[in-house]
């Protein structure tokens, strides 16, 4: 029998501006999950990252599973009554429709899920951002599964030595899943030529061509296309099986030592580093900095082990102090150049206004 993990996840509500949910959020979402769940799963985590929860599931009900992702959407209406009991910011924030149907894809919640035949070791590793969008991953997926510098495997191990197929998506195409299928090692300049611009071309999975296992799935959600205007960055989680034939737990985490410029950061406006931080983590600086946790596991006969907080560990305690150093550099020119995003990936609609006001103003000389 298959193994499905999904994880769900949605801002319901903050203490203090979009921070962090609060104690007692949390533990009702747990005790919805434990009395409403039956045995619809067999095991579930649920865990904060900046403003958001994510509900970790392994079940086997397989993927875009109706009864799980009802479940899960039924919980962030639960926890969006307590955000609601006690006046936190932005209760329901992420909930966009009013009713559900059929799974979560469209409707808000960000999803990623892997179902597979599970290996008699399973390790996996389950990652949330907050204060981006899904082209954070870009980077570190192309350097952990195509660049030997981060991942010595690619030399090494005879297992990964065919290569991986990237599955890309077009983000700004919103008829349906406009996708492109990519091989490694022979198209990494392609898949290179579309991975820089991470607000269009999103990593959506990566399979193994020696076995055609899939070792990764990122939630490709973009909120603005939902909701048509600014509802806060996307947020993304993401699932990677790690070792034997994929790369090692190691080689995945290796390129967040980069703390890469991403697109989210104060109004989901800027650009800022995405610093590696320990799970249950708070946003600070300047609505950030953008942040990553996360957590390894192992999966047996769809029960999930405790979780290793991978970026709890003193050497990333420098990462953080470097990543720090690069967020202040970067903020101390506010606004201009690079420090914003582009006018198209503004998030507030004001500065359409604005400019449409302004246009008005402009005088042309005559030569
Ligand atoms: C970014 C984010 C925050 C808010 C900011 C203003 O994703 O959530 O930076 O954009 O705190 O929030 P509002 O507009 O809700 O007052
Ligand atoms: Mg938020
Ligand atoms: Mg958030």
């Amino acid at each position: 029998m298959n193994t499905t993990l999904s994880i769900i996840k949605a801002d319901i509500g903050s203490i203090g501006g979009h921070i962090k949910p609060s104690q007692r959020l949390m533990e009702r979402v747990r005790e919805y999950l434990k009395t409403k769940g039956g045995d619809l799963f067999t095991d579930c985590r649920v865990s904060s990252t900046g403003d958001d929860v994510a509900i970790l599931f392994s079940h086997h009900q397989g993927t875009l599973n109706e009864e799980i992702h009802k479940l899960a959407w039924d919980t962030f209406i639960e926890g969006t009554e307590v955000a609601k009991e006690q006046g936190l910011y932005g209760a329901g924030q992420d909930l966009l429709k009013d009713a559900f149907s059929g799974n979560v894809k469209g409707m808000g919640p960000a999803v990623a899920e892997l179902e597979f035949e599970e290996r008699p070791n399973e390790p996996f590793l389950f990652f949330a951002a907050d204060k981006t969008d899904p082209g954070a991953y870009n980077l570190p997926l192309f350097l952990s599964f195509a660049d030997p510098m981060h991942n010595s495997g690619l030399i090494l191990s005879p297992k990964m030595s065919k290569g991986f197929r990237f599955v890309i998506m077009d983000v700004s195409y919103v008829q349906g899943d406009r996708v492109i299928e990519l091989n490694t090692p022979e198209e990494i300049y392609d898949i290179a030529a579309l991975l820089r611009d991470n607000e269009r071309f999103v990593v959506e999975s990566i399979y193994s061509r020696e076995t055609g296992d899939q070792a990764v799935s990122v939630s490709t959600t973009r909120l603005h296309n939902i909701a048509g205007k600014y509802t806060g960055k996307d947020d993304p989680v993401m699932l990677v099986r790690v070792q034997g034939g994929f790369p090692a737990t190691g080689e995945v985490l290796s390129p967040y030592n980069i703390g890469h410029f991403v697109a989210g950061f104060m109004r989901g406006s800027h650009n800022g580093p995405l610093m590696p931080v320990k799970k249950n983590s708070t946003i600070s600086y300047f609505d950030g900095p953008p942040v990553v946790t996360c957590q390894a596991f192992c999966v047996h006969a769809g029960k999930l082990t405790e979780s290793v907080d991978v970026f709890d560990h003193p050497y990333w305690d420098w990462v953080r102090n470097e990543v720090s150093r690069k967020a202040t550099e970067l903020r101390r020119q506010g606004f201009s150049g690079p420090a914003m995003l582009p006018y198209s990936e503004l998030e507030y609609g004001g500065i359409v206004e604005k400019m449409k006001k302004l246009d008005k103003k402009f005088q042309v000389r005559e030569k």
